[in-house]
């Protein structure tokens, strides 16, 4: 209900702006619960928290929760989520090993993990603040069009696309995961405030479609119309359409 919409001119401004909502957010409250993405959107943010980190800022006593996490890679393997925040964020700034949660793609019991998970996420009290990227098809974390509003975390199929878009980066078309684990749109909603950042064109009709369309889980990104704090960052080719 109450969007606010900030268009800036490229990347490296939408990464000041949502960055210092970070910070802003770790000064009001250094145990501040943060929610992260992976994906290219983000990567210009972590930088600058390890700059912002260098200059003092503090994240000792922040935990993280991310949205998602390959189904079949551990930890260690250059894919996985996991390993993705370890370069890019943990091991750059002073974050407890132990206050930063990913889903476990190779939990024996995926189903066990993802009530876990939403369970974790409840017993420290819930997201402060939440990152969020957005997909060309307007998903948030896995959460593909169809999905339910309802859902929390759970197991996803991903689609042949996403699955042919992926095959890339692994050594064998056998390697690549065919499943994700993902917070759900309902376990994203529950966060206090949520950032949705995206730039570059191909993501202009998913900004249009989520902020100006109907409220509709074709649109999954468009229940954010319904969250009473959401803060969109966006660069002037992603909100081209707005
Ligand atoms: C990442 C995630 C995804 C991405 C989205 C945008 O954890 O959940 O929803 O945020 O696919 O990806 P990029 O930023 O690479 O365009």
């Amino acid at each position: 209900m109450d969007m606010n919409i900030v268009v800036v001119s490229n990347f490296d401004s939408m990464s000041e702006e949502v960055a210092k909502i970070v910070i802003a957010q770790i000064r009001r409250k250094p145990s501040s619960v943060l929610g992260l993405a992976t994906g290219s959107s983000p990567l210009g943010v972590y930088s600058l928290l390890e700059e912002y980190h260098n200059r003092g800022v503090d994240f000792s006593k922040i935990i993280t929760f991310n949205l998602d996490e390959y189904v079949g890679l551990a930890g260690d393997h250059p894919q996985s989520y996991r390993y993705y925040m370890e370069q890019n964020l943990f091991a750059r700034v002073n974050i407890k090993p132990e206050k930063t949660h990913i889903p476990n793609g190779i939990a024996q019991d995926l189903q066990e993990e993802c009530r876990s998970y939403d369970e974790t996420i409840r017993q420290v009290g819930g997201i402060d603040l939440q990152l969020l990227g957005i997909g060309s098809n307007a998903h948030i974390g896995f959460n593909e069009p169809g999905t339910p509003f309802g859902t929390t975390t759970h197991v996803v199929d991903l689609t042949e696309s996403t699955i042919r878009d992926n095959a890339r980066f692994f050594a064998s078309r056998s390697e690549v995961p065919t499943q994700a684990l993902s917070m759900g749109i309902k376990s994203i909603m529950h966060a206090q405030n949520i950032v949705l950042m995206a730039n570059g064109g191909s993501k202009a009709d998913a900004i249009f479609a989520a902020l100006r369309g109907p409220v509709t889980p074709e649109v999954p990104a468009s229940v954010l119309q319904l969250h009473p704090s959401v803060t969109v960052v966006v660069d002037q080719a992603a909100g081209s359409k707005l």
